[in-house]
């Protein structure tokens, strides 16, 4: 099974303001290094070197700056613009063409973490079909999709419950098979009027589809001040990659 990278970076980076009035969250800096940097190299080291990077119209001319044709990272970049800031699902929808009926290993550009992805992407290409998550146990599940799990299953996911089933954050790591295109197509805007990530998840889980790993290290976003300072000590004080 060939598997095909993709990294959403769009958004507006509001929590991150002003930070984020002239440049695109995914390009601060996280330790010596963007980002966006980051998800990269965790999809280089598991073997994925055709990558989408999909970004809002504002900063695609500094990210493309940044990260060129993809020579200096020895893979293959592509660039998608998303041209409205309408959800995760709604950007990871630009990437079917370049998916070309392959499966897709998408990561948020704010998600940093320390395993490396190799076990996890060879998990899912054991499977035959369907989509594959990775939790992690956190302390303030309310601020992400929170899984409910019964044994080896996902019963369902909630998004940003005020009363959290369990611990389990959803993590912004993604394995999909081509059908997730077919499924984007069929959902409905959320309540904040975008196209959710989690719609995506719940409609595999209701298939059956979806397997999960508790993915190992640590893990944090990085789309508020807090996460963001955490991110940074948690890479400086990893010897340098
Ligand atoms: C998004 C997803 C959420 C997930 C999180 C991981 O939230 O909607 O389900 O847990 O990423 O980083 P956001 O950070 O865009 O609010």
């Amino acid at each position: 099974m060939d598997i095909r990278g993709v990294v959403l970076a769009g958004g507006t980076g509001s929590r991150l303001r002003p930070l984020t009035k002239v440049t695109n969250k995914h390009l601060l800096p996280v330790g010596q290094k963007p980002m966006i940097y980051y998800p990269i190299e965790k999809l280089l080291g598991a073997g994925i070197e055709e990558i989408l990077i999909v970004t809002g119209v504002e900063h695609m001319g500094d990210v493309v700056n940044l990260l060129g044709s993809g020579k200096d990272f020895k893979c293959r970049f592509t660039y998608k613009v998303q041209d409205e800031a309408g959800g995760i699902a709604q950007a990871l929808a630009l990437a079917e063409n370049f998916a070309r009926c392959e499966s897709v290993a998408v990561i948020l550009g704010d998600n940093i973490f320390e395993a490396k992805l190799d076990k996890y992407t060879d998990k899912f290409r054991k499977q035959k079909n369907g989509a594959r998550i990775l939790l992690k146990e956190v302390a303030d599940p309310q601020r992400f999709g929170v899984a409910a799990v019964e044994g080896k299953k996902i019963t369902g996911i909630e998004e940003k419950p005020k009363n959290p089933k369990s611990n389990l954050a959803v993590t912004g790591i993604y394995f999909y098979d081509s059908q997730v295109f077919d499924i984007i197509r069929r959902l409905k805007p959320s309540g904040r009027g975008e196209l959710e990530i989690t719609d995506v998840n719940n409609a595999y889980i209701e298939k059956n589809l979806m397997e999960y790993d508790k993915l190992e290290g640590w893990w944090s976003d990085a789309g508020t001040f807090e996460s963001l300072g955490k991110v940074n000590e948690l890479v400086l004080s990893q010897p340098p990659q």
